[in-house]
């Protein structure tokens, strides 16, 4: 393409001069190269109302915005600075064109201006890489609508611009928006910031006010994705009306605000995030005002955070505490002077860059409003301000590097925006003590501050209570925020109160925040190791609860382990209290004294015995077999303390082996020796050979070696397969302790053992009870169907119990019947024998025996 087709096709701008050129404007200062400024001078909130009629609009209708004044004045301060003090572009003078951008109302008209050239003409070329548009970068505009609508355009021919205070991460995406830098953070770490601080307050139950439009809809989204999982909920949310530009309140949004604060005063949520332009807030917070609403945690978005309009309404500091997050206050020195200067004649233009207006670069009000915010302004120091005037110098330092800038001067060449923004990239340096650089996403990573709105004269209006650390997210150097309640205490704003420890909720509607709370039942317990009490809470405000292990699952209690157990609302189970058969416990002394007893009748009995070892009563007794049957008997009550005191391997053995051996050998030596008396007879009668064996080979004794035989088997095999350890279990009826025992579910063991000696004591009660007609002196029978019975019903008992109930009486019912079975055989078998011979020792000799047979069997015939 040709000149000629250049100038062909060369569209004609819109815009026309509508001022005088003012050389002292603060609007323009020429120079060698021109920066372009964006600013906020006037706001209406309602940007697309222009759009109805096709003239540029008047930003001086609008309200005036003191910040907007300020912020554009550190732009101006910065580059006279930096044409001051010639070391970082010696020999070239920057300049500037700022523009008003009425917040949103004036957006394309600038942009467009900016690109053009002198003549007013923006070339359409097919490359654009060679293309000098008026300005070599732009700073600004103020908010992320605006922003993204110049971006847009700017990107497109690779102009670089800077933004200070938008902060929609839509602008991170570097497709759309290569050109776009940014001396902050991004909307991802304010949000963040306001998030970390209602954590470390335990607010957890918030209201959310957005405006209705671009900001509000898009950090109310934000927003509520960060507090997502976050155990904070949103009572309402609820979207201001956008004011009209004149800010008149009509009856519908009069309506509208009446109903938002009534139910910001219904509502039990205190803390109250408004995400809103501060145009907005204005009608809003008189509303407020009017309605005498107390005790509110507002925590202000950046976009009013630290509004010295909005903070000059004094009477707010009546409604509660206001909180913000904002950029971290940068202190440049010179500027509070330079802030309310008035703008000097500067040195004439050098020819081509004489400045040409365009529309809104006037602001008749701004100096004398920033005056009258003066001091209010120099108290609360520079924070945005910073943001600018680090946009100025990364812009002067990419200058620098693409002029090949030495220390006293630099090559005059033609700058393409293209090179320029390159260099920003990668700009790297110092500014006050901070460094200064982009990371990938364009983001300038400075650190934010929690800020609290104070009203005291002679004070910061807004006090730095606690910095934002971006990369680590975290919230540092906390200092003590002065509440509007009475003792100065942390307001509460929660759903429903902290539950007691050891109580679970349970959740009520939608929200996990609110809860009713439960009682963990015993056997199940509830360890809130996150932020629970309110003690722990005020403990851990200077902690990071991020760092904390994540809370456990509050809704459901915890069952214990098996060997522990827990009372209702504890917080962790104990260990269950082993129990087992003491020394010290009545029941044991009792049967222990019985079994001594026992063991001494015993003794008595064998020292009888033994010296009336040659009389009928022994020797119908069974003879040499009684020794067979005390000796056995003596053991075992002998054993009985195995089973007191804590079981170990060899107890338990003793106890599942040892007694029930000793049984099987006495109740075995009962049942032949009641064999003997009943059929002995009958078989030598009737099996006269079977009788001889069993004479010659002393069948008594063969009969009990081998029925003793098969219980060691039956015995050792149960060993064997049921392990003799002793074992823990519950108590069903009082789960406070455990039972430690000898192998409680070896009832197949028991039950095995114990069948043989079942069998045998109904043989020898079934033989003794045929031979209940013989004579007395032989009639054990009666006696050994007492004792049998008595051993039939009290294991079975045992047996049955034991399988019916598993509790701590088991052992001590196992050793009464073992002890009353030892008793019942001794005394029931041997007790009246030792009466006859003791008291009737007439009936002890051999006569007697004689004639008693005689009377028996005439009797029979
Ligand atoms: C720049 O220099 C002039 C004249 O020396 C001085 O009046 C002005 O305050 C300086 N400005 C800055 C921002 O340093
Ligand atoms: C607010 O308080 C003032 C005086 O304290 C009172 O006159 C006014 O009626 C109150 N307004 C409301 C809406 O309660
Ligand atoms: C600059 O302007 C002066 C008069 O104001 C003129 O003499 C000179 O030729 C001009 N220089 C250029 C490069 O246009
Ligand atoms: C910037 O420079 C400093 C030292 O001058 C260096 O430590 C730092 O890593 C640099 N940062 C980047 C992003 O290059
Ligand atoms: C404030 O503190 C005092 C003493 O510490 C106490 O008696 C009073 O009840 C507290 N008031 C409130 C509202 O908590
Ligand atoms: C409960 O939590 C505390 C600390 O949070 C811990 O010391 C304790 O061991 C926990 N108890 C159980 C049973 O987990």
């Amino acid at each position: 393409m040709g000149p000629q087709a250049r100038q062909v096709c060369s569209l004609l701008l819109l815009l026309q001069a509508l001022t005088k050129p003012a050389e002292t404007s603060d609007f323009h200062l020429a120079g060698d190269y021109l920066l372009g400024g964006l600013f906020t001078l006037h706001a209406n909130l309602k940007g697309t109302i222009h759009l109805n009629y096709l003239q540029v609009p008047k930003c001086k209708q609008y309200e005036m915005k003191v910040l907007g004044y300020n912020l554009m004045q550190a732009m101006r301060f910065a580059v006279e600075e930096i044409n001051n003090h010639s070391s970082l572009l010696p020999g070239v003078r920057l300049g500037y064109e700022m523009v008003d951008t009425c917040y949103l109302s004036n957006n394309i008209q600038p942009v467009l201006y900016f690109l053009a050239q002198e003549n007013y003409f923006l070339p359409i070329q097919e490359d654009y890489s060679s293309f000098v548009p008026r300005v070599v970068a732009v700073i600004g505009p103020d908010n992320s609508e605006a922003t993204i609508t110049v971006a847009h355009i700017l990107s497109l021919l690779l102009v670089p611009q800077i933004t200070y205070s938008a902060i929609s991460d839509d602008l991170c995406d570097k497709q759309s928006f290569p050109g776009v830098l940014r001396t902050g953070p991004g909307a991802e770490q304010h949000v963040e910031a306001m998030v970390r601080l209602m954590l470390s307050y335990g607010w957890n139950w918030i209201v959310v006010l957005v405006s209705s439009d671009y900001y509000g809809r898009e950090n109310g989204h934000l927003l509520r994705e960060r507090l997502a999982g976050r155990s904070i909920c949103i009572a309402f949310q609820e979207a201001l009306p956008a004011p009209r530009p004149d800010l008149a309140v009509t009856p519908p949004e009069r309506e509208r605000l009446a109903a938002i604060v009534d139910k910001l005063q219904r509502s039990s949520a205190r803390v109250v995030v408004v995400l809103s332009p501060e145009m907005a807030l204005h009608n809003f917070f008189r509303e407020v005002l009017r309605r005498n609403l107390t005790g509110a945690v507002w925590i202000a978005s950046e976009s009013w955070a630290i509004d010295p309009v909005l903070h000059s309404l004094t009477e707010l500091r009546r409604t509660g505490t206001f909180l913000g997050v904002t950029t971290r206050r940068v202190t440049i020195p010179g500027f509070s002077e330079f802030r309310v200067r008035r703008a000097q004649a500067g040195p004439r233009a050098p020819n081509g860059t004489s400045p040409q207006p365009t529309c809104n670069q006037e602001c008749d009000t701004c100096l004398r409003a920033t005056e009258t915010f003066s001091t209010l302004l120099t108290l609360s120091g520079e924070r945005v301000v910073f943001n600018v005037y680090s946009a100025v110098y990364a812009v002067a330092h990419a200058l620098h590097s693409v002029l090949r800038c030495s220390r006293s001067t630099c090559s005059n060449a033609v700058v393409y925006p293209w090179q320029l923004l390159q260099e920003i990239w990668k700009v790297n340096f110092t500014l006050l003590g901070h460094q200064i650089f982009f990371d990938q996403k364009g983001d300038l990573p400075i650190g934010l501050e929690i800020i609290q709105w104070q009203w005291d004269q002679r004070q910061n209006p807004f006090r730095s209570i606690a910095f934002y650390h971006p990369t680590l997210q975290q919230l540092k150097d906390i200092s003590p925020i002065s509440w509007h309640t009475p003792n100065n205490t942390v307001p509460l704003s929660m759903c429903s109160m902290v539950c007691q420890a050891g109580q679970k909720k349970k959740p009520v509607g939608l929200h996990p925040c609110c809860f009713e709370c439960h009682d963990c039942l015993p056997g199940t317990f509830l360890n809130r190791s996150g932020p629970g009490t309110e003690l722990e809470l005020s403990r851990s405000l200077l902690n990071d609860f991020s760092r904390l292990p994540l809370p456990t699952d509050e809704f459901n209690c915890q069952p214990c382990p098996d060997s522990e157990w827990s009372h209702r609302n504890d917080t962790s189970c104990f260990k269950r209290r082993l129990t087992f058969l003491k020394w010290h416990e009545a029941s044991t002394i009792l049967v222990v004294v019985l079994a001594a007893l026992g063991f001494l009748g015993n003794l008595t009995v064998l020292g009888v015995f033994w010296r009336h070892f040659q009389t009928p009563v022994v020797r119908s007794a069974g003879g040499p077999m009684c020794f067979l049957m005390l000796t056995p008997l003596l053991l075992a009550h002998l054993a009985v303390p195995v089973f007191v005191g804590r079981p170990t391997v060899l107890t338990c053995l003793c106890r599942q082996a040892l007694f029930t051996l000793c049984f099987t050998v006495c109740i075995s030596c009962i049942t032949v020796r009641s064999f003997q008396i009943v059929c002995v007879f009958k078989m030598a009668r009737r099996l006269p050979r079977a009788y001889g064996y069993w004479v010659r080979y002393r069948g008594p004794y063969v009969f009990v070696a081998l029925i003793t035989a098969l219980k060691v088997v039956i015995v050792a095999a149960s060993v064997l397969t049921l392990t003799t350890v002793p074992t823990v279990h519950t108590d069903p009826s009082d789960p406070k302790i455990m039972i430690l025992s000898c192998n409680p579910s070896n009832r197949s063991g028991l039950l095995s053992g114990t069948l043989l000696d079942l069998i045998l004591s109904l043989a020898g009660f079934s033989f003794a009870y045929t031979g209940r007609e013989l004579p007395t002196n032989y009639n054990e029978a009666k006696f050994i169907t007492l004792s049998m019975t008595f051993y039939f019903v009290s294991s079975t008992s045992l047996l049955t119990f034991m399988s019916v109930y598993q509790g701590v009486l088991v052992t001590v019912v196992d050793l009464s019947v073992t002890v009353l079975n030892l008793l019942g055989i001794s005394l029931g078998y041997f007790g009246p024998k030792c009466y006859m011979i003791l008291f009737y020792p007439e009936r002890n000799t051999p006569a007697y025996f004689s004639s008693m047979i005689q009377g028996y069997t005439m009797r029979r015939d």
